[in-house]
């Protein structure tokens, strides 16, 4: 299920610029579009985790930089993207860096809410500006955001992050509608449970967390990260050549509709 496809090289000459590409979901569309032939931009806040993803590629006889990045520095993100630009171009960006602060409206903090916002929104408004020229006067692009199902539908005590990943999927929409006519494409992923470090540190709190999760969603499982990358880099791919405005919910099932216990039993 998991294994990679090394035969297929549809991102050869492809740049991509990725944030929060240090672990999880980000690291596995990095590595993956350097197996596909691509040259990635590894960003994420820690270094370490960019020196680690970077040699992973290239140990694997891939190609890919690394930079350090926080997406909540808008001027940061603006040189990275300049840096991206130079280093070969920009044809793709995966928006992947994401945080999530499980408070309700009441007890979270305006800090706390400053911090999803930037994270999950504003450094996609920002990383997509500098991002777009450069990409039309290539002659178009790809642009792949990942949001969630918190966007879809809410999620309990995660108000800042249902927020900002419904503002994700519209502002996906609302980009898709204004830069077809630059040949850029812009869809996003709508992942459901994921197993990534971060989930794994819910899981580390919570020890029933993994199986409760596994419980709600039809396919019984939380997905692997290449689960998730696997679309984002369709998306990206010649394969949705016609796709834009699109989110793929990928999700084992759990958005699909809900069960009637009865029924089951008749
Ligand atoms: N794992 C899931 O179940 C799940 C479900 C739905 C959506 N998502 C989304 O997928 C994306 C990736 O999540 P993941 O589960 O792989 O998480 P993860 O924590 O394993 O990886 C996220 C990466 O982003 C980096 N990052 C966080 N804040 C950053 C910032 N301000 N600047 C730069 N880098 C930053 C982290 O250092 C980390 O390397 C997020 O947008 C998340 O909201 C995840």
């Amino acid at each position: 299920m998991n294994q990679a496809n090394h035969s297929r090289r549809d991102f050869e000459k492809k740049f991509a610029f990725v944030t929060g590409a240090g672990s999880g979901i980000g690291r596995s569309i990095a590595i993956e579009f350097a197996e596909r032939g691509g040259v990635p931009l590894v960003t994420d806040r820690d270094a370490s985790l960019v020196d680690e993803v970077v040699d992973t590629i290239r140990s694997r006889g891939g190609q890919a930089s690394g930079m350090r990045l926080d997406v909540r520095d808008a001027q940061c993100l603006r040189d990275a993207i300049e840096a991206c630009a130079e280093l070969g171009g920009i044809d793709i960006v995966f928006n992947v860096a994401g945080t999530n602060i499980p408070r309700n409206v009441e007890t979270m903090d305006e800090e706390e809410w400053q911090t999803v916002m930037e994270t999950n929104l504003t450094s996609i408004f920002r990383s997509c500006k500098h991002a777009i020229p450069h990409m039309r006067r290539r002659g178009g692009g790809a642009i792949v955001n990942v949001a969630s199902i918190a966007g879809v539908m809410a999620e309990n005590r995660c108000g800042a992050y249902s927020a900002s990943k419904g503002a994700v999927v519209l502002l996906t929409k609302n980009m898709a509608m204004d830069f077809a006519r630059d040949n850029i494409r812009v869809n996003a992923v709508a992942p459901g449970s994921t197993r990534t470090p971060r989930t794994e540190q819910y899981w580390q709190r919570s020890p029933t967390g993994k199986s409760e999760a596994a419980e709600l969603c039809p396919m019984k499982r939380s997905a692997e990260p290449t689960e998730i990358a696997r679309p984002a880099l369709f998306l990206a791919s010649e394969d949705a050549s016609y796709i834009t405005g699109a989110i793929l919910v990928v999700d084992g099932g759990l958005t699909a509709g809900f069960r009637i216990p009865t029924f089951d039993r008749m």
